[in-house]
């Protein structure tokens, strides 16, 4: 297996350090000191996992076909670098403690048909206004994980899909079938894991050049609204913090403070998808030759979704024993016992970042659970970043039958998210989002209100409704509003006093 290039350690070129103390209220556990785990756990293999059950893998027609584009994948070189995984580590683990937040978002499904530079750009683009909105209100840094490069492969309820009397195997992700409705589309077809492995590489090609060359300067903060976004209400609220962005740069130029420095001119940019076809992750995870310890290179960030997260299933057996970070996604159905079992199966050195986990389970069930899983994995000593998700809880039928969600159902389990963490002195580290930069209509509500009827005029998405650019922004100014207050709440009396202005949000 090819090894990777040593990791420099080099300090972060890119974001402030966390400097910030941690909000007074939280948590009172202590995140060990982040480090690298020393081996990969006993008994583990890349492949150990094929020992046990599999669910949601497709089964290729033919073997020596799915071989032969195995080989050729293994030989490819890693898609991420082991020591930008570790990065992201670090970063986790400051969002565990309040201080920093997670800010996830990208497609539900990336897509062959729908890959060109724009919409790279633009959903890139709207993750960097979001940040700048959440980083202007939580005061902290915004750790940006794209849904991006390599979110191809769709877990799915129901292997098979009914249309007029005809059943067909399901669409399962572009790097597995078609997902047109016809017989020859559906077969799983091993090629396109080739296809997928070259869309994420060129897809982080540009995110990295945009990351890095100069796109995402902060000076350029006032360039980054989108054209259909200009003069709306979410437009105009982005343009008037970026101005005072934008003054505040001034200001530091005045006082001689430099603003070339990487801190201002780059920022850090990761990648996730769903650990899912567990060939394709095999054939891309590489030892790293300076820690030997394994890493799926072919994201940062991987999670386990709540179709496969069985303690003693094949995605659990191969998340353990690779080294980046990890989400692991939690319905209604996860018990807090079974929670605790899961995150010491997969982190059982307690290492502060490895462990997100990503909640989705609509506002009123959450309210109710949410309290017994905090309360569980405290009681355990376990150190997770807690995020929410509120796309996955809150998908429903529209009556012209495209499934979409509610903006006010999605805000409604952000804020059961917040309250919850309030409530239990825990931090909320981040938000879970499927969205994109395009003007899509997918989710109704919002500002820009979409109703039903419009459902059907820019519906796009390869799999679940996303929220659209101005869907976003609004989220983002929401939030960042909710991450205002905690900040001030934490604020001795007498400032808490001076900081009171007129509330709105969540
Ligand atoms: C997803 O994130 O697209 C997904 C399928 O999530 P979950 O596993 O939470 O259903
Ligand atoms: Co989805």
């Amino acid at each position: 297996m090819p090894q990777l290039a040593p990791s420099p350690v080099l300090p972060n070129p890119a974001l402030p350090s966390p400097g910030r103390a941690p909000p007074r209220r939280g948590t009172l556990l202590r995140a060990r000191a982040v480090r690298a785990a020393s081996r990969p756990p006993s008994q583990w293999t890349v492949g150990s996992w094929r020992d046990r059950p599999a669910l949601q893998q497709p089964e290729y027609p033919d073997k020596a076909e799915l071989d032969e584009v195995l080989r050729t994948v293994d030989a490819f070189p890693p898609i991420v670098f082991a020591g930008e995984a570790r990065r992201l580590e670090e970063r986790l683990a400051d969002a565990a403690v309040g201080r920093a937040f997670l800010l996830q978002g990208g497609d539900c499904a990336e897509s062959f048909k729908e890959f060109n530079a724009n919409n790279i750009r633009d959903t890139f683009r709207v993750l960097l206004q979001m940040s700048v909105v959440l980083m202007f209100g939580g005061q902290v840094p915004v750790v940006k994980v794209g849904r991006m490069a390599g979110q191809f492969a769709k877990p799915r309820s129901d292997g098979f899909e009914d249309r007029d009397g005809v059943k067909l195997p399901s669409y399962r992700g572009d790097n597995i079938n078609g997902d047109a409705f016809d017989e020859k589309s559906r077969v799983p077809d091993p090629h396109r894991m080739i296809r997928a492995y070259s869309q994420s590489a060129a897809t982080l090609n540009l995110l990295r050049a945009f990351a890095t060359g100069g796109y995402a300067a902060m000076q350029r903060v006032t360039q980054w609204n989108l054209d259909f976004t200009q003069h709306s209400e979410q437009g105009d609220r982005y343009m008037e913090l970026a101005h005072r962005v934008d003054e505040a740069l001034g200001f530091m130029a005045a006082c001689g403070l430099t603003l070339d420095h990487p801190i201002m001119t780059q920022t850090e940019f990761w990648t996730s998808h769903e650990c899912l076809l567990l060939p394709y992750e095999q054939a891309l995870t590489r030892e790293d030759s300076t820690t030997g310890l394994y890493y799926d290179c072919s994201a940062h960030f991987l999670w386990v979704g709540e179709r496969t997260r069985q303690l003693d299933g094949a995605h659990v057996e191969f998340l353990r024993g690779i080294a980046n970070p990890l989400g692991v996604k939690v319905s209604d159905k996860m018990d807090p016992a079974e929670l605790v079992r899961l995150i010491d199966i997969l982190n059982p050195d307690n290492r502060a970042g490895r462990i997100t986990i990503i909640t989705r389970m609509g506002p009123e069930t959450m309210r109710v659970k949410l309290p017994h899983l905090i309360r569980a994995v405290r009681g355990a000593g376990q150190i997770v970043t807690w995020v929410t998700d509120p796309m996955h809880g809150n998908t429903m039928k529209a009556p012209c039958g495209l499934k979409t969600r509610s903006f006010d159902r999605i805000l409604a389990e952000v804020r059961a998210f917040f309250d919850v963490h309030e409530q239990e002195g825990s931090h909320p580290g981040g938000v879970h989002l499927e969205m994109t930069g395009q003007n899509v209509t997918e989710c109704i509500g919002g500002s820009r209100t979409v109703t039903f009827d419009d459902l059907s005029s820019r519906y796009h998405t390869h799999c679940d409704p996303r929220l659209n650019a101005s869907q976003s922004l609004e989220m983002a100014f929401i939030i960042a509003e909710r991450l205002r207050k905690r900040r001030i709440a934490s604020w001795p009396l007498s400032m808490n006093q001076l900081g009171s202005f007129p509330s709105m949000g969540l």
